[in-house]
């Protein structure tokens, strides 16, 4: 079993996942940078180790059973356990002009989005949780978004909405069940960050959008589940 504490991160390519990626093995985690692009994968990983960083690279596509149960042998042969899930990866596609009223969306859009944004960190989830049982530790880091909060829900972008407003539901429904263990679950707003998909005009950058991330993925013994936070502060549902 690996000294080391061991960290996947969903979609850690680009974006959010990899700078979440490059700050958690700064902080002395093994990293798993994962990638439904395997190439794409390698190619980041190989960034990361030229900057002195301990981030090896497995593909993983989080639509696919089989990719999940491969991640999950992979890693239960080579560390025999998982501390820290980082469920970043997620896709926005209902997000262009005059396409994003709920009266005209597409079923097709939901199906997909909420396959990737909600059933993806599902299975992701279900793989990976006995590596943290068998140890009773784990910290899973949900990212979710404020365009989720029912709290504060608008008009727009219906698919994304809905997809991260159910992944915040999977977060309490994780906690719950969890309760009692020493495997804390929570969701985050990174906040609009500089990104493929927050786009350039973005105010905030990479680094200061895994700020949260990371503080709950290496969160003490005893730290908060079943909450979501923005800039390290509970926000509302
Ligand atoms: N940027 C923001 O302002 C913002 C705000 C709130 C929440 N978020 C959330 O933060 C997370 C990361 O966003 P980002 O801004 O970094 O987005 P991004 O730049 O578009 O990156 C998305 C990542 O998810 C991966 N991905 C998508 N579908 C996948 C699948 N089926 N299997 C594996 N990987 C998949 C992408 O892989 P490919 O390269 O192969 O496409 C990419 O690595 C998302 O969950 C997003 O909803 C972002």
């Amino acid at each position: 079993m690996s000294t080391k504490k061991v960290a996947v991160v969903t979609g850690g390519n680009r974006g959010l996942g990899f700078e979440a990626s490059r700050q958690l093995a700064k902080k002395g985690y093994k990293v798993i940078l994962t990638s439904r692009d395997a190439a794409k994968g390698k190619a980041a990983a190989q960034q990361l180790q030229s900057e002195g960083l301990d981030v090896i690279s497995h593909p993983l596509d989080v639509t696919s059973d089989d990719s999940n149960r491969k991640l999950a042998e992979f890693i239960h042969q080579q560390f025999g356990k998982l501390d820290v899930l980082v469920n970043n990866a997620g896709i926005y596609i209902d997000n262009q002009a005059g396409g994003n009223s709920v009266f005209n969306a597409k079923i097709d859009t939901l199906q997909q989005t909420i396959d990737s944004n909600v059933y993806g960190p599902l299975r992701v989830t279900q793989a990976l949780i006995p590596l943290m049982k068998e140890q009773n530790y784990g910290r899973i880091v949900n990212v979710s978004s404020g365009m989720g909060q029912l709290n504060d829900m608008e008009e727009g972008s219906p698919a994304y909405r809905i997809s991260k407003t159910a992944l915040n539901a999977l977060t309490r429904i994780f906690a719950s069940e969890l309760k009692g263990t020493n495997i804390l679950v929570n969701s985050v707003c990174p906040g609009w960050v500089k990104t493929d998909m927050g786009g350039s005009e973005a105010p905030r950058t990479p680094e200061q959008g895994v700020d949260t991330i990371v503080w709950l993925a290496t969160t003490p013994d005893g730290g908060a589940t079943g909450g979501f936070f923005r800039d390290r502060q509970p926000i509302d549902w």
